[in-house]
C-alpha cells in the first residue's frame, strides 16, 4: 500500500507572532509539493493566525487534554483546538511523558479524544537509551503502543518514532535499527487493527535534517518524518519536504 509521505514540524515551545513569517514560508513550500502532505504544530498562542492563513499546510496542537471542557488550568481540549482551526494533534511525545508524567493510558484517552474531536492525532512511541542498551527497544515500544493507541479503530492516526536519545541530540539510528523499529510497529499495528493497519503512516523523528532526511526517509515503511530544531526555518523544513517528494 503506498502511502501519501507526511513531513511533520513540531516548534515545541519555539515561536512568537514574528515566526508566522517563517509559517506562511513553509505554506508556500507545501504548496510546490501537492503529493507530500506538510504539518506544522507551532505553541499554541499561533495555531488560530497560522490555521487562518495556512493554504497548503495543516496546521496542528502539540498536546491535547483528553476532557471536552471544564477545570483544567492551562489545558486546551480538542474541541478548541478543533475550533482554532488546527486538523491534528501530537500525543504522547517523550517530552510529555517524561517531563510532564504522562501515561500510556494518558496518551490513549487524549488520542481518543482528538479524535472525537474530528483531529488527526500524530501518536509518539519511542525508547531511552538505557532501554535501547539492555536490548528492550522493541519491546519497549510495543508496550507503549499496545497501551496508548485507540482501540476503536485506525483512521486518522499516525504514529512517530522517536527514540529518545535521538531527540536534539543529532544522534540519530542506523538504518537497520529504524527499519527493524519500523517493521515491528507495522507489525503491531496489523495485530491491533488488521488490514487498517497497513494503511498508518509511521513516521521516524529524532534529529531530522537536511542532511539526513533522503536516507532516513528512503528506509523501509518509513512514512514520513517529525521534525523538531529543523522545522523552524522553512530552508531547512523546505529540503526535507524536499526529500520526500
Ligand atoms: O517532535 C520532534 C522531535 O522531538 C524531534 O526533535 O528534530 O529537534 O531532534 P529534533
Amino acid at each position: 500500500m503506498a502511502l501519501r509521505p507526511y513531513i511533520v514540524g513540531n516548534w515545541k515551545m519555539n515561536g512568537l507572532r514574528a515566526t508566522l513569517a517563517e509559517a506562511r514560508a513553509i505554506d508556500r513550500v507545501a504548496a510546490r509539493y501537492p503529493a507530500v502532505d506538510v504539518g506544522i504544530a507551532p505553541p499554541f498562542t499561533l495555531v488560530h493566525a497560522m490555521a487562518e492563513e495556512a493554504q497548503a499546510m495543516a496546521v496542528g496542537g502539540q498536546d491535547v487534554h483528553a476532557k471536552p471542557s471544564g477545570a483544567f488550568t492551562g489545558n486546551i481540549s480538542a474541541p478548541m483546538l478543533e475550533d482554532a482551526g488546527a486538523r491534528f494533534t501530537i500525543v504522547g511525545h517523550s517530552e510529555r511523558r517524561s517531563l510532564h508524567g504522562e501515561s500510556d493510558g494518558d496518551v490513549q484517552a487524549k488520542a481518543v479524544a482528538a479524535r472525537a474531536a474530528g483531529l488527526g492525532v500524530i501518536l509518539c512511541v519511542g525508547e531511552t537509551e538505557a532501554e535501547r542498551d539492555a536490548g528492550q527497544a522493541e519491546a519497549v515500544v510495543s508496550g507503549q503502543l499496545h497501551g496508548s493507541l485507540p482501540k476503536e479503530g485506525a483512521e486518522g492516526l499516525a504514529v512517530a518514532y522517536e527514540p529518545v536519545w535521538a531527540i536534539g541530540t543529532g544522534r540519530v539510528p542506523s538504518v537497520e535499527d529504524v527499519a527493524a523499529m519500523h517493521r515491528a510497529i507495522r507489525a503491531d499495528l496489523v495485530a491491533i487493527y488488521g488490514d487498517a493497519g497497513k494503511g498508518v503512516r509511521i513516521l521516524y523523528g529524532g534529529s531530522v535534517n537536511a542532511g539526513n532526511a533522503s536516507e532516513l526517509l528512503g528506509v523501509a515503511d518509513v512514512g514520513g518524518a517529525l521534525v523538531g530544531g529543523a522545522s523552524l526555518t522553512a530552508e531547512s523544513f523546505a529540503a526535507i519536504i524536499n526529500a520526500a517528494a
